[in-house]
């Protein structure tokens, strides 16, 4: 059965289709590691237990002003494939970090592009989550972000929609997964998290990531137990200013700070709560619909069937 391709995806102000075309092209090195996933899904977790996981492995010290935008950059930002020839961004390359004159040996980045649109060699870690409990993620995130960037200026109930309908940035949440899941599907480039296991067992996934991210077996156990204790909720909220992303400008309070909640709840199950509140009848009969299309379309993509069970049906 033939399946009609995905829509295209709205991108941020911030990156061109130049900059997605030149995405694709970058000469990946031996180590270089992508964090890939739809908006609001754990990203900068990821991107942080990518981080620490590799820090630990070659036993390097963080500086004291370290964020994490200095080793895993947003990649589809057109500020860092600016020059002529469009090289890629060289904030992260191995030795000294420009941007904060740190000595850095990896390369991260993370990313909200479709496999398609990054080089075919590269090494990905897609984290999924939850659609209900990433939609209203996304919504505190777009409603404090500034307009200029692609912030939202909505309701709930007109996010909701907008959400179903693919408008927002990045499309449909379940556009995405059949991109990303059809391809991953055994290819041994690609490891998949769940934001949910990550919830329940912190270490059980951590050593998944680390036995992919080829930390030598006899030290996968010290690795992970010194990576996740910076990993945590509670140590990322305390340490939030280095993980709130330097790549948008954020809407200001009353008293002109700007938004400082963005690691904000980090819960299972908040979207559900988000959805009975938020979705009209008619939009919840939308959604089964959707889901029902999706999980024909994403058998059709070879997506494995438990991850179908777990997410649509
Ligand atoms: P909530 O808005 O539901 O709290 P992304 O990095 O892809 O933008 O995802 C952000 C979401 O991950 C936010 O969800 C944020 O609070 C949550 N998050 C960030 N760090 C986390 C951690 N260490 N543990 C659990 N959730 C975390």
């Amino acid at each position: 059965m033939t399946t009609t391709p995905l829509p295209e995806m709205p991108l941020l102000p911030i990156t061109s289709v130049e900059t997605v075309e030149a995405c694709r092209d970058l000469n990946v090195l031996k180590g270089d590691v992508f964090v890939c996933s739809y908006p609001k899904s754990g990203t900068t977790w990821t991107q942080n237990l990518v981080c620490r996981l590799l820090v630990e492995n070659v036993g390097m010290e963080l500086p004291e002003d370290w964020h994490l935008s200095h080793s895993a950059p947003f990649y589809e930002v057109d500020q860092y494939w600016k020059k002529k020839d469009r090289v890629p961004p060289e904030t992260p390359i191995a030795g000294i970090d420009k941007e904060s004159g740190h000595q850095m040996s990896f390369r991260v980045f993370n990313t909200h592009l479709r496999p398609h649109q990054l080089p075919p060699n590269a090494r990905c870690v897609y984290v999924i989550r939850d659609e209900l409990d990433v939609l209203a993620s996304f919504f505190y995130h777009l409603s404090n972000m500034a307009v200029a960037d692609g912030g939202y200026e909505g309701t709930e109930s007109q996010f909701c929609l907008d959400f179903l309908d693919g408008t927002v940035l990045y499309g449909r949440w379940q556009d995405h997964m059949e991109a990303w899941l059809g391809k991953t599907n055994k290819n041994p480039n690609i490891i998949i998290l769940h934001y949910e296991d990550m919830k329940s067992d912190l270490e059980r996934e951590a050593t998944k990531l680390a036995q992919f991210l080829g930390v030598e077996t006899t030290r996968v156990s010290e690795v992970v137990k010194s990576a996740i204790d910076q990993c945590t909720f509670a140590a990322m909220k305390k340490e939030r200013v280095r993980y709130t992303p330097k790549s948008v400008y954020w809407k200001k309070d009353a008293d002109g700070k700007p938004y400082d909640n963005f690691v904000r709840a980090g819960r299972v199950g908040d979207g559900k709560e988000f959805a009975n509140k938020y979705f009209s009848d008619d939009l919840q009969q939308r959604r089964k619909r959707d889901r029902e299309t999706s999980a024909r379309r994403w058998r059709n993509a070879g997506v494995d069937p438990a991850i179908i069970d777990r997410y649509l049906l």
